[in-house]
């Protein structure tokens, strides 16, 4: 069926806008998106990288990686199958791809709904561990993008907790590390970015604690009556890692998460491990030729009782999606 080309920019818009939901490292938004023509591009916002935390800008591409996923979702949803190039012009890598509408197809909506109902949910999970079926669908969902997802097994959850907490205490006394925490979780109410305190919860005995932001302020939200007994640690891993296996490691996350979503579990990154350099390659070594750690997550299901985690601010449409040349 063919379209006015007015009618296809309209739904790749329509996309970028669902695409603001995508999760990113801090909430720092790294991306912008500019619609030109028939297709809209999504460039990398450098301005928003962490500087202590990713010098390299790997969990920036990550993170447009997401906004990338979110954004074919919401054409699949429409009816179409996304045509995505990506990280197509080598003369300026900070365009990490166009997006098309590509063909017809029958739409679906399972995991456009899930972009709203997805949370980053740092409680602790309950006692029933996720089924066998449902880690094959997320082992799926990553490999659709070409990344492992490997479930980190029982014999292997003691190390993993040490290289956890072990990145903990390394960024935790190390002031670049701690900036780039401070300058996310005081971010004003007008940014619209950064991590607030309700969406972080106090420290209680677990496994493995989430991440550290409360330096700024006290966490406020409730733990609730989660024991984190029946949550699985994953880790996505790549076999190369150059910008584009950053970027599929984004698709991964995000494809897994809003398919978790979708069958009612809940979940949060843990990325601490893959930011500091000797950890993630004790981690590489834990895994044993899974290939290169891009991002880990603990995935679980959620306690009835909490009700949901209150959704996190985004920065508007007018702000993110522009015209070309727009800065
Ligand atoms: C690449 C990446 C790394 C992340 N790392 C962590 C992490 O280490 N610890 C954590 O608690 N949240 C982590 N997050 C979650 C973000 O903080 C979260 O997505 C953001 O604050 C927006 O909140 P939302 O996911 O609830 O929309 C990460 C997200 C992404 C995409």
């Amino acid at each position: 069926m063919t379209q006015p080309p007015r009618a296809e920019i309209d739904q790749v818009a329509e996309a970028s806008i669902a695409a603001l939901r995508a999760p990113s490292v801090f909430n720092t938004q790294p991306w912008r998106w500019r619609l030109a023509g028939e297709h809209g591009e999504l460039w990398a916002d450098h301005s928003r990288q962490l500087a202590g935390l990713d010098p390299q800008g790997h969990l920036l591409l990550l993170s447009c990686g997401t906004a990338l996923h979110h954004a074919t979702v919401a054409l699949l949803a429409a009816g179409y199958v996304a045509d995505v190039s990506r990280l197509p012009d080598p003369s300026r890598p900070d365009l990490v791809a166009r997006v098309r509408q590509g063909e017809r197809c029958e739409p679906d909506d399972l995991l456009y709904r899930a972009i709203y109902q997805r949370r980053t949910d740092r409680r602790p999970f309950g006692d029933e561990r996720p089924g066998e079926a449902v880690l094959e669908e997320l082992r799926a969902a990553a490999a659709r993008h070409g990344v492992h997802l490997h479930v980190v097994r029982a014999d292997q959850v003691t190390a993993f907790a040490s290289a956890v907490a072990h990145a903990g205490t390394v960024e935790h006394d190390d002031a670049h590390f701690r900036d780039d925490v401070l300058a996310w979780t005081t971010r004003t109410r007008h940014d619209r970015d950064g991590v607030s305190a309700r969406s972080v919860v106090p420290p209680t005995r677990r496994t493995i604690a989430p991440r550290d932001f409360a330096q700024a302020w006290p966490a406020a939200l409730e733990p609730g009556p989660g024991s984190d007994l029946g949550t699985v640690y994953v880790v996505l891993a790549t076999d190369g890692e150059e910008p584009r296996d950053w970027v599929a490691a984004g698709e991964a996350l995000s494809d897994v998460w809003l398919t978790l979503t979708a069958r009612g579990l809940a979940a949060s990154p843990i990325s601490e491990v893959v930011e500091v350099e000797a950890v993630r390659q004790a981690l590489r070594r834990l895994l044993g030729g899974v290939g290169s750690p891009a991002v880990a997550m603990r995935i679980g299901t959620p306690v009835g009782d909490n009700g949901p985690v209150p959704a996190s601010v985004r920065r508007s449409g007018t702000e993110v999606v522009g015209l070309p040349g727009q800065t």
